[in-house]
């Protein structure tokens, strides 16, 4: 199994470009199921959840063909409407192709993801949702079984905010007779994406951004040629690697505008920031100042970023405390984060952090996506070799990490 060896304690200096986002090429990939036509896509990250994806519609018949960070879709021959148990454990996010099916084919039968290391992260309101629109939705032997003859236009009320959950609603209500409204809608920048995509697929969207998205059905939806927005977490995250290595970091190709919660927070740690238009540069001149989060859905601070500021506020000069409100098992990192030398202690689903002035390196292991970069900033800022294992969680949403920060001058190998 891969690993990552860092050598840490040393300023990272320089620039990197920022990829295209995961949150926004899963939905996107699912979303060309919709047409007939040919899909083609720039900016796609070169990451294995986006490969699984890819993967479970070259399995319904779609042909894929792929070329660097361009990636040609056409969903005119499907052979079937099933997205397999063996795929959809590896990646949750393969319930984004429920309703796509269902919208253009009248039939879905996707595996039910089960539990998450995150949490439990049920997909009961992507069902609701669609039965609401008229599907007869069924869950037998692990799978989510959906026909429908037609969509139907409603208002759909959602329980709390699921990002994924108003994603699969929306591309539902594309091809749906006629008028839907999602209330309660997820306003993520990811959101915004997806709705950018279908608009030039030719639906009728309005509202995306706000809490309620008005979706008028169309008899079908033409090919396009789309560019995905830049990762506003990757991007997250190498602004802490520049803060926590006190060193001076320039990252490219980035939506500032996307970072606003994030930004507030590291400016509040005592970064210096420069923000142009798709850039944006940090820089630090002494230890930073402890800061405490509580994670929300968008625009408030993401989840998503929750474990690399846990990190900056390890080595940070005081206390803190960390809320977390997504997801319910979001601290698995705190065990390995400790094995660095850290301070911290849980009350319920808050983290106290105690900064300490020099984290040590120290073998750990990953447990999540997140996490993972958690411990990969850890070793970072820590003195020594960190060695990470099971890494395989990274690969799932850092596209070439460990060249972008050798780009910096980290000392980092994959082994
Ligand atoms: N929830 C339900 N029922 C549902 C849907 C959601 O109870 O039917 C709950 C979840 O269990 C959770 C909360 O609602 O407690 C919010 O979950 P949400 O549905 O918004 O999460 P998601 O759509 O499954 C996406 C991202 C996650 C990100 C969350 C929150 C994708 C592919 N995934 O997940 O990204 O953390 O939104 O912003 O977009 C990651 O990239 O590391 C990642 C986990």
């Amino acid at each position: 199994m891969k690993k990552l060896k860092i050598n840490g304690n040393k300023k990272l200096i320089g620039e990197v470009r920022i990829s295209g986002s995961k949150n926004a090429a899963l939905p996107i990939i699912a979303a060309a199921l919709l047409t007939p036509d040919d899909v083609i896509l720039h900016n796609v990250p070169d990451l294995s959840d986006v490969r699984t994806m890819l993967k479970l519609l070259e399995g319904m018949g779609v042909k894929v063909v792929k070329d660097g960070a361009t990636i040609c879709i056409n969903a005119s021959q499907i052979t079937n409407t099933k997205a397999p148990y063996e795929l959809v454990k590896t990646m949750r996010a393969s319930i984004l192709t429920l309703c796509p099916l269902v919208a253009r084919f009248g039939h879905a039968e996707v595996s039910l993801p089960g539990g998450c290391a995150i949490g439990a992260r049920p997909v009961d309101q992507h069902i609701k949702g669609l039965q609401q629109f008229g599907a007869s939705v069924t869950v037998e032997k692990g799978y989510v079984n959906a026909n429908a003859i037609k969509l139907f236009g409603t208002t759909i009320s959602t329980d709390m905010i699921t990002v994924t959950g108003t994603e699969n609603l929306m591309m539902a209500a594309t091809l749906a007779d006629g008028i839907t409204v999602i209330n309660n809608a997820a306003r993520e920048p990811e959101i915004e994406d997806l709705a950018k995509f279908l608009k030039s697929l030719g639906a009728d969207i309005q509202g995306e951004g706000t809490s309620s998205i008005r979706i008028k059905g169309v008899k079908a939806l033409h090919g396009t040629e789309y560019t995905v927005q830049p990762d506003r977490i990757e991007a997250g995250t190498f602004l802490v690697s520049g803060v926590l290595t006190q060193g001076n970091v320039t990252i490219r190709k980035c939506n500032p505008n996307h970072l606003k919660s994030v930004l507030e927070k590291l400016s509040e740690a005592g970064a210096q920031l420069k923000i142009g238009d798709d850039w944006i540069n940090i820089s630090i001149q002494n230890r930073p100042t402890p800061v405490s989060i509580s994670t929300a859905p968008y625009p408030d601070f993401p989840t998503d970023m929750q474990a690399q500021f846990m990190i900056l506020n390890c080595i940070s000069d005081g206390t803190s405390y960390i809320t977390e409100n997504i997801f319910e098992n979001r601290f698995m990192h705190i065990p390995e984060l400790r094995r660095l030398g850290a301070n911290i202690q849980i009350e319920n689903n808050t983290a106290i952090i105690t900064g300490v002035p020099q984290l040590i390196g120290a073998p750990v292991m990953s447990t999540d996506l997140r996490a993972s970069a958690a411990l990969v900033l850890g070793g970072l800022a820590a003195e020594g070799e960190t060695i990470i294992d099971r890494i395989y969680h990274l690969d799932r949403g850092y596209e070439n990490i460990e060249i972008k920060l050798r780009s910096l001058g980290a000392d980092v190998l994959r082994i």
